[in-house]
Order: C-alpha cells, then structure tokens, then sequence
C-alpha cells in the first residue's frame, strides 16, 4: 500500500470539495451505480481525478467520486469499485475507506453483487453481510504496520456493525421489504468458483460468495468505521445453477433489483438522518 498516494487522493477530494463535511461513506459495487440518480448530486468528479484509484476495470461501474445528499445526509460516494483481481495491489482498493477516515466519516455502507448459496438466497434478494470468511488469500493489511489503520492485530468481532445491521432491519421493515442476511465469503476471482468449491464454501457456512467488499471492511474496521455491507444477490453459485456464471446476468439482476434497492437505501438514509452520529 503507498501511503503517500493514499495522502494524494485524500487531499485531491478535499481541494476540490473544500466545504464538504460528508457524514456517511458509501462504495457501490457491480451493478449498483444506478443507486447514485436516488441521491441529490452536488458535485462529481472521476476516479482518475483521485491520484492511486485509476479507472475501474469492469463493466457495471461507473468509475466517479459523488459528492451528494439523500434523507438530507451528506454522502460521499464511490460510484465503483477496483478489485483485486485487477492486479494493481491494494492501493485503488484503499482509496474509498482512506479517504472516507480522512474527512471524518465515521459510518460506511458497502454493496456489492454475490452469488447465493444458500436456498433462499435467490437472484434479486437483498442481503445484510452479518460476518465474513476472508478466502481470497490476501490481506490488505499484510506489511509495515501503519498506525492510520489503528492497531497491528484488528479485532474483527463485530466487522459488520450491530447497530448498523439493526438499522438497516428497521429501515427495510419500514419501506416494506425483506431484507436476508448471511455470511459474504470473499475469493479473489477473476475466476468464478467451481461446483466443487461452492460446495467446500457451504460446509465451511458461507451464504454467498464474491470477488470483493472483504478488503475494504476490513481497513474500515480497522480505522475504526462502523460498517454496513449489502450484498445483491445476483446469481445462483456455481453447481446449485444449472446455467453458466456470466458478469452479464450478475448486471441484469442488479439493474431488475435497482427498484427495491433504491427503496431500502431511501430508508437508511432516513434512518441516518433520525440517528445523527453520537459525536455531533
Ligand atoms: N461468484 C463470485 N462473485 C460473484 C458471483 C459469484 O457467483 N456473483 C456475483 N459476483
């Protein structure tokens, strides 16, 4: 991780943006950007605009730093995400919760798509990530210990923040939507798993399966970020579908399940804006 790139996004979003105050830090992953038109927009600017993030390397992410409001709460969004599989090491993937820390953000949400494996996690489901299994055999906080990340060893207890999943199941309740949870478990990719390996991932009690969102809870726990994180799930995993895993179909069931998830965000936000943070 290059700290002093770090320091250069960081101050790049804070020149450009000097009178934001965002309270809340939001990454959307594969298929969610459309979430962004929910929120009024100040201001954007591009990723490559933010030195160290470059441009994002898949289809279905819009590849923008969005500066806006929703329910009245100033938001900073990463419209995107970059992945590991992109094989450009940890520093694009440290730009959103390094940024989110630096301008005093003390609450993030996270989504991305995943693949369901368990029986009622069907295409178009939403789910809270109640924990995580780290399989992408990697660690973003692998090195030179940097005291930004507070301590050497994280606690992970509590990655996915009580308080927050339980804000989230009220805001669901209140717009009228279900809302699962599950345990995210997080492999590298860019390859999709084997039938053999979904059936490992379930016996070792994952509930879905992605290629991200893992690395980024784990800085933003680490600097002490409470953390939300929504999976959408998009597909089957492999073995329980009969059909190929394809990026296309993980896009389309995303776009198909923009309506609900613009319902269950519109509520958080409310929620956000009810709850202000214990600090102000
Ligand atoms: N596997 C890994 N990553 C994914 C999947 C999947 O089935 N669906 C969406 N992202």
């Amino acid at each position: 991780m290059n700290y002093e790139t770090l320091e250069q996004a960081a101050a790049a979003v804070a020149s450009r943006w000097p009178k934001a105050r965002p309270r809340i830090g939001a990454i959307l992953g594969s298929g969610w950007s459309e979430l962004a038109e929910s929120f009024e927009i100040r201001e954007t600017m591009p990723f490559e605009a933010a030195p160290g993030l470059g441009k994002p390397g898949v289809e279905g992410h819009s590849g923008r730093i969005v500066w806006a409001t929703l329910a009245g709460v100033e938001t900073l969004i990463f419209q995107g995400r970059r992945h590991y599989y992109e094989g450009e090491g940890w520093t694009p993937i440290a730009v959103p919760p390094y940024v989110f820390k630096k301008m005093g953000i003390d609450r993030a949400v996270i989504t991305n798509a995943a693949g369901g494996l368990r029986e009622d996690l069907r295409p178009g489901v939403l789910m809270a990530i109640e924990d995580h299994i780290n399989l992408m055999g990697a660690n973003p906080l692998l090195g030179k210990h940097h005291p930004f990340w507070g301590d050497r060893f994280p606690d992970q207890t509590n990655v996915y923040d009580r308080d927050m999943r339980a804000l989230a199941r009220r805001a669901a309740a209140s717009a009228g939507l279900t809302l699962n949870r599950g345990v995210y478990l997080a492999v590298s990719g860019p390859t999709y798993e084997t039938p053999a390996e979904i059936r490992a991932y379930r016996a070792l009690g994952a509930d879905a399966v992605g290629m991200s969102t893992v690395p980024e809870a784990m800085l933003l726990n680490a600097a002490k970020l409470k953390v939300l994180g929504i999976s959408c799930i998009t597909n089957l995993a492999a073995g329980i579908s009969k059909e190929a895993l394809s990026h296309e179909e993980v896009g389309e069931t995303a776009q198909f399940s923009m309506p609900r998830i613009k319902a269950l965000f519109a509520a958080i936000w409310g929620e956000f804006a009810e709850a202000p943070p214990k600090t102000c």
